[in-house]
């Protein structure tokens, strides 16, 4: 990565706030592509991508989902809404369709990849983790998004605060397979850019030498 590549993406990161009031304008369609290509391209373990990006624009499932999470004023105004969904632990089996069909596009074979996969799998089972497991990834999806959003200039907020049964019916997905991770919210802000409040490294970071 060149010096100015990593001078770009922490000035998209410095740039970025949570933006809780958009204007009235439509992202263009080039940005919104970008933005998604983000999150297909960020990683998943075992890279399964136990997931999937709902993309809300009409005004009438705005409306909805405004009510869904709680009449978010970031909601109401945003553009456009993207819906992080996971599966469930249902499609996550080794010998499972789902990670036959992911498990087949690596190099190697179907067997070496699922041997290598069992191990984790029962161990995540064993300790009912694997929903925790499938939703946590979203969140590095929902990060690198946030950032090649504000690269350009368009600013967003990542909302938990939403009623999962709800969203889930505005979205027709099935609850045995598929659970609500998170949304974010995406849009031109109508407020002024909020200053960073973040601890120093020196408070947060240990070095083991
Ligand atoms: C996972 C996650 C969930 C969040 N959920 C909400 C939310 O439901 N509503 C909201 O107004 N802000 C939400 N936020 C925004 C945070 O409050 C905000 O990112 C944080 O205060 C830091 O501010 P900054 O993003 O402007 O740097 C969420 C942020 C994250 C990362």
């Amino acid at each position: 990565m060149s010096q100015s590549t990593r001078h770009d993406f922490l000035l998209a990161m410095q740039t970025r706030f949570a933006c809780k009031k958009y204007q009235d304008k439509a992202i263009p369609k080039e940005s919104l592509d970008a933005i998604l290509e983000a999150g297909r391209l960020s990683p998943t373990s075992f890279g399964l991508e136990g997931w999937a990006f709902h993309v809300i624009q009409a005004p009438r499932l705005k409306e909805k989902l405004t009510k869904a999470c709680f009449d978010q004023e970031s909601v109401a105004t945003a553009p456009v809404t993207i819906i992080i969904t996971a599966l469930t632990a249902s499609s996550y089996e080794p010998t499972g369709p789902f990670v036959t069909q992911r498990g087949s596009r690596f190099p190697g074979t179907l067997v070496d990849f699922v041997a290598d996969y069992e191990g984790y799998y029962y161990f995540l089972e064993k300790e009912g983790r694997i929903d925790c497991w499938s939703r946590a990834q979203c969140y590095i999806a929902c990060a690198n998004m946030m950032t090649v959003a504000a690269s350009e200039t368009i600013q967003s907020c990542a909302i938990e605060g939403f009623d999962e049964d709800q969203v889930a019916q505005i979205i027709k997905i099935d609850q045995d397979i598929w659970q609500v991770s998170l949304l974010i919210t995406f849009g031109y802000p109508a407020e002024p850019f909020r200053e960073k409040i973040r601890e120093p490294l020196k408070n947060l970071v240990t070095y083991y030498n």
